[in-house]
C-alpha cells in the first residue's frame, strides 16, 4: 500500500511505510554496513556533520560512503544547542542548494541530537523534502534522537517549537563513535537510557546498575545495552508513530525536566534535567499510580550511583512558568507520563498520561510527602 491511497491514514499503514521507510543498523560494524542500506537512486549525498564529531570521525565516514558514491560536501554544524536557531537553519538549507542538492540527493546527518535534529528539519523542507539518513554519534542520538522523526528547531518561546516529522530512510547507529564521547554526554545518554528502562524493561535497570562505576567514570556501556535501551523506544515506535498515544510514554520524566532545563538557561543539560525529572515523575507516581514509594527511592539511589542527579536543579517556584507551557498542559493542569510499576506505564484514560494538581506537583518537587 502507498501513502497516496486513502486508508494509508491509519496508524497500521503508516507503520508499515515508516517502517520499511526507517531502516536501522546498530552495533559494531554498522558503519561499514551503510553501503548495503544505501537508498535506491540516491545519486548524491550532501553531509552535515557536528564539526567535533567530524573532526574525530570525519575520515571514517567518508570512507564508508567513499563505497557508494564520490565524495560529498560536507556542511559543518557548530557544537551546542545554539546550532538549532531559525537563522541557523536557513543557512543549512541555503548551504545544502548551493552544495548542489536536488530530488535524488540525500542528507547524511552525523552528529548528536542537535545535528539529526537540525539537518533533519532541513532535509524534511528543503525543496519539500529530501531523503535523510541518521549517523548518531552521540548515547543520546544512538538511544533517542536519531529514532523517530521528530526534527525541530527552537524558538525564543521554547525548545522544538518549529518541526515536523521527518523519518530518516536509514540510521546507522555505530558504538565506536561513543568512543570520544566527553563524560557529560555518556550522562546526558544513561539518563535517556534510565527512562526507556522503567518504560519498558526494568532488567537493563540491574544491567546498567550493574555497571555503574564505570558508567559514572564515562566510559559508555556496551553495544548491546545501548541497543536494548534503543529497542524500547523503536517498539514504541511500530505501535504509534506520530505520538496519537503510547508513543506519549517517551516523555516520562521530561515534563519536570524540560522545565528544569529551560529555568536553568540551559545550564543544566538535557540528560541532568531529565535523571532529576525522572525522580520527580517517581514521586507523584507513587501518590497517583501506586508506584511503589521503595521503587522510587530505588530509583534515585540507581541515578546516584550513574553519577546522574536526583533532585530539580532549580526551584518550582523558577520552573513553574515552563511546566506550564508544556505541550500537554490541558485545561490549566500538566499532564505527565508515569510509571505503575518498573516496566508498566499508567496508561491513563487512553493516552498514556495523567493529570497532576500543582499541589501535588509542588509537594513533589523536593520530597516525598
Ligand atoms: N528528535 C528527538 O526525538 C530527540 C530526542 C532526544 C533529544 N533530542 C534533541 O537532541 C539534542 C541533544 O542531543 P545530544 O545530547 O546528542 O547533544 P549534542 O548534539 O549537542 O551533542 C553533544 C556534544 O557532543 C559533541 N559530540 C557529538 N558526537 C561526538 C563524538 N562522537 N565525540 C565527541 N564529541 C561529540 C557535540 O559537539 C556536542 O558538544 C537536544 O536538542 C534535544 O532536544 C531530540
Ligand atoms: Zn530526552
Amino acid at each position: 500500500m502507498t501513502v497516496a491511497e486513502p486508508r494509508s491514514t491509519s496508524t497500521e499503514t503508516l507503520l508499515v511505510q515508516n517502517l520499511s521507510h526507517s531502516r536501522w543498523r546498530s552495533g559494531p560494524g554498522s558503519l561499514d554496513a551503510l553501503a548495503e542500506e544505501w537508498p535506491e537512486g540516491a545519486e548524491r549525498a550532501v553531509v552535515v556533520a557536528d564539526q567535533k564529531a567530524w573532526r574525530s570521525w570525519g575520515p571514517e565516514v567518508m570512507g564508508a560512503l567513499s563505497r557508494v558514491i564520490s565524495p560529498p560536501d560536507v556542511i559543518g554544524v557548530a557544537s551546542g544547542e545554539r546550532s538549532k536557531q531559525p537563522a541557523v537553519y536557513i543557512r543549512l538549507v541555503q548551504a545544502l542548494l548551493r552544495a548542489g542538492a536536488d530530488r535524488t540527493s540525500v542528507v547524511v546527518a552525523v552528529g548528536g541530537g542537535v545535528t539529526t535534529d537540525l539537518a533533519g528539519f532541513a532535509a524534511g523542507t528543503c525543496l519539500r523534502g529530501l531523503r535523510l539518513i541518521n549517523v548518531p554519534t552521540t548515547l543520546v542520538g544512538q538511544v533517542d534522537a536519531a529514532l523517530g522523526g521528530k526534527t525541530a528547531v527552537d524558538l525564543p518561546e521554547g525548545k522544538n517549537l518549529v518541526g515536523m516529522f521527518h523519518w530518516p530512510v536509514v540510521v546507522v547507529s555505530d558504538p565506536r563513535f561513543l568512543d570520544t564521547l566527553p563524560r557529560r554526554h555518556v550522562r546526558n545518554g544513561l539518563a535517556e537510557m534510565v527512562k526507556s528502562a522503567l518504560i519498558a524493561d526494568p532488567d537493563l535497570l540491574d544491567v546498567l546498575d550493574r555497571d555503574a562505576r564505570r558508567l559514572a567514570a564515562g566510559r559508555p556501556p556496551a553495544p548491546d545495552t545501548v541497543h536494548r535501551a534503543a529497542l524500547v523506544k523503536w517498539g514504541i515506535l511500530g505501535v504509534d508513530p506520530f505520538e496519537q498515544g503510547p508513543r506519549h510514554v517517551l516523555n516520562l520524566g521530561h515534563t519536570a525536566g524540560h522545565a528544569i532545563e529551560a529555568a536553568s538557561g540551559l545550564r543544566v543539560t538535557h540528560g541532568e534535567a531529565v535523571a532529576a525529572g525522572l525522580a520527580v515523575a517517581a514521586r507523584v507516581a507513587v501518590h497517583l499510580t501506586g508506584f511503589a514509594r521503595s521503587e522510587a527511592d530505588l530509583l534515585r539511589q540507581r541515578l546516584r550511583r550513574l553519577g546522574l542527579p536526583d533532585e530539580p536543579q532549580v526551584s518550582f517556584d523558577a520552573a513553574r512558568p515552563f511546566l506550564f507551557r508544556d505541550k500537554k498542559v490541558r485545561k490549566g493542569r500538566v499532564r505527565m507520563a508515569l510509571p505503575r510499576a518498573p516496566g508498566v506505564m499508567e496508561p491513563g484514560t487512553g493516552d498514556w498520561t495523567v493529570p497532576v494538581d500543582e499541589d501535588l506537583l509542588l509537594e513533589c518537587w523536593h520530597g516525598l510527602p
